[in-house]
């Protein structure tokens, strides 16, 4: 059974259908630009396009950098303020004509790694960070997601742990690897002393360079490379909705 499956991010949105059987895209993913300002009807219009792109007709999943409330957008971090309190969901659906689930961006790639990639088959509590423009978090419990974590203003010296240790934050401040690996180690320390995970899997594009930092990272708990790299998203997207929707295999 193919769903589509759409990933908006701070600079990209991507989608293809995905084979959610096997948790791989069908055919290849197609990337537009994230229009500037990413006003709600902008991005919109840019989901719809690459709807179009596939012709699609049908449920479709699609991720949001956001606290997302039965569709609507809860918070706006990373993304232009008029999102707030936009009903994201109800908005794609109307200019896609398609059912549309929307989701927090970071959970849909924990549920991406959990059914295929890194945290496959693995019970007790698992945490998926994302770390991009932000970070994300993704907490289950035995393969069952609590929604829409906030980890990433968790505030470490005074700072929201994002505004420290995001793969952005590694890039505009000019840190070496071990600087930023110990700004992460402490973020992700700090997780481990609140919730005593068994795994914590990292996650977000910077994931390809794991073994430029994965070894000066070092917590109680197992630290692995999220595996579904930059798919991760619109797989777990797709899959969500597979749920949400009832579609039968
Ligand atoms: C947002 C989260 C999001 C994360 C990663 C944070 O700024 O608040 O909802 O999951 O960035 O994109």
């Amino acid at each position: 059974m193919e769903i589509l499956g759409i990933d908006i991010g701070g600079s990209g949105i991507k989608g293809a259908p995905v084979n959610v059987k096997m948790g791989e895209l069908a055919v290849e993913r197609h990337r537009i630009e994230t229009p500037q300002p990413s006003t709600p009807e902008a991005v919109a219009d840019v989901v719809a396009e690459i709807v179009q792109h596939f012709n699609w007709e049908g449920p479709m999943g699609c991720t949001f950098p956001a606290v997302i409330k039965k569709g609507v957008v809860c918070t706006a971090a990373n993304v232009d303020k008029s999102w707030q309190g936009t009903n994201g969901e109800a908005l794609i659906q109307e200019k896609t004509g398609n059912p549309v689930l929307l989701l927090n961006d970071a959970d849909a790639a924990g549920i991406a790694e959990m059914a295929f990639g890194a945290g496959k088959g693995q019970d007790g509590v698992v945490i998926m960070h994302t770390f991009g423009t932000g970070i994300g978090s993704a907490i289950f419990i035995d393969g069952q997601l609590l929604p829409n974590t906030e980890f990433g203003h968790l505030e470490i010296r005074g700072q929201e742990a994002e505004h420290r240790a995001s793969a952005r934050n590694r890039t505009d401040e000019g840190l070496k690897w071990k600087t930023w690996a110990w700004r992460v180690n402490e973020f992700l320390s700090r997780m481990d002393g609140l919730f005593w995970p068994d795994l914590f899997i990292i996650g977000g594009g910077i994931s390809r360079k794991h073994e430029k930092f994965l070894d000066l990272l070092d917590t109680r708990a197992e630290i692995v490379p999220a595996q579904m790299l930059n798919q991760a998203g619109i797989i777990g997207a797709a899959i969500a909705a597979g749920k949400h929707f009832k579609v039968e295999d």
